[in-house]
């Protein structure tokens, strides 16, 4: 539905969210044989996102606490991406560094137990998700188009283009991604006539090294500076194949772990605010909403 515009309309998402979350619900319940009865709590992302969207999952969720009878409980966005890769077989145990991979958020944090989260750096500009959907975008790509750009890029020459490698020397944890994307639309202009597929294929292969290169180095130094050995990679980036092939060898060069969610689960999804909701409710009983006075935070 959104691809025929190059990216989310906020209109359209909240009206198909209207039109789909019942439906689906009701179609999940039956599937899974589950009934009220078995429902302890009803969670709900309340933000960040986009606001008319959240207000239609705060709405259903505030609807079926009344009807039902059961609390209800509002959820961080990143925080169900922090988590989700509990939901795998083998999931990290606390503490662990978690990238935070999305297409609004490129984040580096300290996860030290449920609700103690510490950010050790962020993106200035534009998260690495979007930069992958951007250079889609410039390579005549449909939206999203991280996976694209990933596929494009395995039949790309390593080297032929070589992108700027943005803040990878700076000190701290932040990450710049626009100028990587200004630099792919500076490659587009220069080359002077339309690309053809080898040259589209080098230049998302040079976007891709890059941006992989800039990850991979951030991470490594988020977990010396915080001495903790074990890296969790949450967000729809989290499943780009190059990521995890390069976090692969500096793991067993620098000796950490690595986990990542089931790939179903790197993307949004409801299960991990499912998992942050009973994992609070478990902590803090009284987090739940029992006056049903609901609030969304769309930043
Ligand atoms: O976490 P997510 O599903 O939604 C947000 O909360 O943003 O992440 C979506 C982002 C998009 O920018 C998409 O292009 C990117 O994740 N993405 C990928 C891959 N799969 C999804 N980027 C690179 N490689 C992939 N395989
Ligand atoms: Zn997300």
């Amino acid at each position: 539905m959104h691809r025929a515009y190059g990216g989310v309309v906020p209109e359209l998402a909240s009206r198909d969210h209207i039109r789909r979350a019942l439906p689906l619900l009701q179609q999940i319940l039956e599937q899974a044989a589950i009934t009220p009865a078995a429902i302890d709590a009803i969670a709900f992302t309340q933000g960040p996102g986009l606001a008319g969207a959240l207000l239609v999952g705060a709405s259903i969720a505030n609807g079926l606490g009344l009807a039902w009878d059961k609390p209800v409980i509002g959820i961080h966005h990143l925080e169900g991406h922090l988590l989700s890769p509990l939901l795998a077989n083998d999931p990290p145990s606390f503490p662990f560094v978690a990238l935070l991979v999305s297409g609004g958020h490129t984040q580096l944090m300290r996860v030290t137990d449920i609700g103690d989260y510490e950010m050790l750096g962020e993106t200035l500009d534009d998260a690495a998700g979007e930069a992958f959907d951007k250079t889609a975008k410039l390579l005549g790509l449909d939206y999203p188009g991280g996976p694209a750009v990933s596929q494009l890029a395995t039949t790309g020459t390593p080297g032929a283009v070589v992108l700027p490698r943005p803040m990878l020397h700076s000190k701290d944890l932040d990450f710049s991604f626009s100028g990587l994307k200004t630099a792919v639309l500076t490659q587009v202009k220069q080359y002077g006539q339309p690309l053809d597929e080898q040259a589209k294929a080098n230049l998302a292969r040079g976007f891709v090294d890059a941006a992989v290169d800039v990850l991979t180095a951030k991470s490594v130094q988020a977990l010396k500076q915080t001495g903790l050995s074990r890296l969790v990679v949450a967000g729809g980036v989290g499943a780009n194949q190059q990521l995890r092939a390069a976090l692969k060898v500096a793991a067993q060069k620098y000796a950490f772990d690595v986990h990542y969610p089931d790939p179903e689960l790197c993307t949004d999804n409801g299960a991990m605010i499912a998992l942050a909701g009973a994992l609070r409710l478990q902590r803090w009983p009284a987090q739940a909403n029992k006056h049903y006075a609901f609030t969304v935070r769309p930043r």
